[in-house]
């Protein structure tokens, strides 16, 4: 039977990236295609099959997510948390805000400027049924310059995932972390140990290279498309352009050999 599992989305931050479209907004409210960004973002999480979720936000506009998402029944939510992070710390300090609302159940996280055309249920499924450790989803990307914006997994020669160098100049593989990830409650011990990035931030790749250090992260390859709305303007066009044409969130059913969005590479990297 599978466990359950609640859902953190993690919608805080300046979007410096993306001024002066955001000193007006969160970047999460920000339109994509026809709804705004976290929304899309929501769909992916209760589409799978997670009903149980924290927004965590921050700044000036925390209080517009209320009066879009309010109690979260009409996008499929059954329970709606907030979580209010009061200065930017990091994508890890903002995860740790969730901690009482995880509790001791396992739990996905996903970044919610992260959009993807398919569904990321089975690799939600696959940590639910041994939810332990970490889990993360990989994107294939070809640019250099792309890779330089993002987390970059290292392999060994067995497709082990090594370590995550984040924002390499020289990148050492052709994929990027998405920034979607399954964690055991023990996710919440590793947040205190960790120091800030030299962005003066609690970086989410640290507490992904504490679970490769101890052997327990497991990874898929999401299949279709990925992209980080908050990268750059042109980033955000391009995953705009992408949405009004392609959607979003597509269910496992519309696979054309009825496998879902995650090429499965449960196994192969949990180690120890
Ligand atoms: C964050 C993570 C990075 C990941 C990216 C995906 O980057 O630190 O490892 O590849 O999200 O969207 P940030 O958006 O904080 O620059």
């Amino acid at each position: 039977m599978l466990r359950a599992m609640k859902g953190v989305i993690l919608a805080g931050g300046t979007g410096s990236r993306l001024h002066p479209l955001t000193r007006i907004t969160n970047k999460h409210l920000l339109p994509i295609y026809d709804r705004p960004m976290v929304n899309c973002c929501i769909e992916a999480v209760v589409g799978a099959g997670i009903t149980e979720i924290m927004v965590v936000t921050g700044g000036t506009h925390a209080g517009e997510f209320l009066r879009l998402l309010g109690n979260g029944h009409e996008y499929g939510i059954d329970r709606l948390s907030y979580g209010y992070q009061e200065r930017p710390g990091g994508i890890a300090e903002a995860l740790g805000l969730a901690e009482r609302f995880v509790g001791d159940d396992p739990v996905l996280v996903m970044l919610a400027d992260n959009i993807v055309e398919r569904s990321i249920r089975r690799m939600v499924d696959a940590f639910r049924s041994d939810p332990h450790g970490a889990r993360i989803l990989l994107t294939p990307v070809e640019e250099d310059a792309h890779l330089r914006h993002l987390g970059v997994p290292v392999f060994d020669d067995g497709g082990r995932i090594t370590a995550i160098v984040e924002k390499p100049d020289d990148p050492p593989s052709h994929f990027g972390v998405t920034g979607i990830y399954c964690y055991d409650a023990g996710v919440f011990g590793v947040i205190p140990t960790l120091e800030p990035s030299g962005r003066g931030e609690l970086e989410i790749t640290d507490v992904n290279n504490h679970y490769i250090a101890e052997g327990l992260m497991s990874y898929d390859v999401l299949d279709g498309f990925w992209g980080d709305a908050g990268e750059s303007i042109d980033a955000y066009y391009v995953v705009n352009d992408f949405v009004r044409v392609h959607g979003v969130n597509h269910a496992d059913v519309d696979h054309a050999d009825g496998d879902d969005a995650v090429d499965d590479r449960g196994g192969v990297d949990r180690v120890g």
